[in-house]
C-alpha cells in the first residue's frame, strides 16, 4: 500500500511560509499568509478571548461530546451578529463547523446531496483554497469575472453579465466582505443591483465571510450579506470567526441557510449534523465556547468590540500610510487604490520576475499572483516596501 502514491501539490502560501521561516536575514516584509500582526509582528490572543479562555477553564464541569451541529447557543449568537438581532432563527438551519473552511465543506456536501449536478460560480480571482476545498466534493466549477487589476476596481457590468448566463439553482459563490486576494468590494448599490437580478434569476447564493469587521466595522461588512439573504429564499453563508476573534487555530465557523420554512431549516440542520458526522463527526469545542461566552457577556462583548476596532484601525491606518509613501516616492498618485480597498488584502499584480526580485534583492515577500496582506507590514517598514515596491513595477 502506499507504493505508487505521490506527494500531492504543495498549497502555494502555507509552503511559503515555511521559506519565509527559514530565511535569516534581518527586517524581512512578510506579506503573504493572511493572519492579522500587531505593530510587533505578533498575532496576539485578544484580551477577551484569554479573559474568557480563563472563565472557561475555571467554569467548565465536562468535556463530554457536545452533538453534531456543535452548540447552538453559539450558532444562535453568529446568526445575530451576521444577519442581525431582529432575525427570527427558526427558518434559519445552522451549525458550529471547524473554521470557515470547515462551513465552506459541508455547505458544499449539502449542496451535492440535494443537487450534484449543480454548478458553482467563483469569483475570478477568488481565494487560492475555494477551488480545492468546494471542488473537492465533485460539484462543477465556473468562473465569473470579479476584478479589473489595471483600474484596481470591480468589473461589475461583466459580472451582471455573467449572472445572465447563470441558470436558476446554480450558485453563486460570494465574499461578504473584504474580497480575498483583491480588497475590492461590491459598493451598496451593486450589492443591491445584484441581489435583485440572482433573485430573479433564482441563483443561489453561497456568501463567504471570513473578514468581519476587518474593513468598514461589524454592522457595515455585513450589509451586503443581509441586503443579499433579504430578497432569496435560500442563502448559505459560511462565516469564520479566525480572523475577527484571532482564534485561528482553533478552528471556529459556523454553516448557516437562510430558508423559507422552518420545517425546511429543521431538515437541513440535521443534514449538516448527518455531514458532519461523516467527516470529523463533531467540531472542537473551545473556541466556539470561549466566542459565546464574549458575545454573551456584555463586559468582554464591548472589549471584543474594541479589540476588532482596533485591528481593523490599524490595518486601514496602514493602507493610508503606504498609499501616501507610494504616492510620495513614485509621483505617481494611481497608487492610492490602497487605501480604497477594504480588509487584509490588496492584489497588486506584481510580476513572477517581480515577486523574486523583492524576495532577492528587497527581502519582501508576497505570494503569486501579487497579493499583498497589508496587516503582515510594520510602520518602519512602510518607507523601504514603497520603495522595493516601486523598484519593481
Ligand atoms: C476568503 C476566505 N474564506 C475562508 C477562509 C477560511 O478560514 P478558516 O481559517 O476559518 O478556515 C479564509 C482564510 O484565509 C479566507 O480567506
Amino acid at each position: 500500500m502506499f507504493e505508487s502514491m505521490v506527494a500531492p501539490a504543495k498549497d502555494a502560501i502555507l509552503s511559503l511560509m515555511a521559506i519565509v521561516n527559514a530565511d535569516t536575514r534581518e527586517d524581512i516584509i512578510n506579506l503573504t499568509v493572511g493572519v492579522y500582526r500587531d505593530d510587533s509582528g505578533a498575532t496576539p490572543v485578544l484580551n477577551a478571548v484569554r479573559e474568557a479562555e480563563k472563565r472557561l477553564v475555571m467554569e467548565q464541569e465536562t468535556k463530554s461530546y457536545k452533538g453534531l451541529v456543535g452548540d447552538p447557543g453559539f450558532s444562535e449568537y453568529i446568526c445575530q451578529l451576521v444577519l442581525g438581532d431582529n432575525i427570527s432563527t427558526d427558518k434559519i438551519a445552522m451549525s458550529q463547523t471547524p473554521g470557515g473552511s470547515g462551513a465552506l465543506r459541508v455547505l458544499s456536501e449539502l449542496i451535492r446531496i440535494d443537487q450534484p449536478d449543480v454548478t458553482l460560480w467563483l469569483s475570478d480571482p477568488t481565494w487560492a483554497n475555494h477551488h480545492p476545498l468546494l471542488g473537492s466534493v465533485g460539484l462543477k466549477r465556473k468562473v465569473y469575472p470579479y476584478f479589473d487589476i489595471s483600474n484596481q476596481s470591480v468589473r461589475f457590468e461583466d459580472l451582471l453579465a455573467s449572472v445572465e448566463e447563470m441558470q436558476a439553482g446554480e450558485v453563486m459563490v460570494l465574499h461578504g466582505c473584504c474580497h480575498n486576494p483583491t480588497g475590492c468590494d461590491l459598493s451598496s448599490e451593486q450589492w443591491t443591483t445584484l441581489a435583485d437580478i440572482i433573485a430573479s434569476r433564482g441563483v443561489v447564493p453561497l456568501i463567504d465571510l471570513a473578514y468581519h469587521g476587518l474593513g468598514d466595522g461589524l454592522e457595515a461588512d455585513v450589509a451586503g450579506v443581509r441586503c443579499v439573504a433579504a430578497k432569496v429564499p435560500v442563502a448559505m453563508i459560511s462565516v469564520s470567526c479566525s480572523k475577527n476573534f484571532g482564534v485561528y487555530r482553533d478552528r471556529v465557523g459556523c454553516a448557516i441557510v437562510t430558508t423559507p420554512a422552518a420545517r425546511m431549516a429543521q431538515i437541513i440542520t440535521a443534514q449538516l449534523g448527518a455531514i458532519a458526522r461523516t467527516l470529523y463527526s463533531m467540531p472542537p469545542d473551545h473556541g466556539a465556547s470561549v466566542i459565546k461566552m464574549i458575545l454573551g457577556d456584555d463586559e468582554l462583548r464591548s472589549n471584543w468590540i474594541n479589540e476588532l476596532i482596533s485591528m481593523q484601525s490599524r490595518v486601514q491606518r496602514l493602507r493610508v500610510s503606504l498609499a501616501a509613501s507610494l504616492v510620495r516616492q513614485s509621483g505617481d498618485s494611481s497608487w492610492d487604490f490602497i487605501v480604497r480597498q477594504k480588509g487584509m488584502f490588496s492584489l497588486i499584480g506584481t510580476s513572477d520576475h517581480g515577486i523574486e526580485q523583492l524576495r532577492d534583492d528587497h527581502a519582501v515577500y508576497l505570494v503569486g499572483g501579487g497579493r499583498i496582506n497589508i496587516a503582515g507590514l510594520r510602520d518602519q517598514q512602510i518607507d523601504r516596501l514603497a520603495a522595493a515596491l516601486i523598484a519593481v513595477s
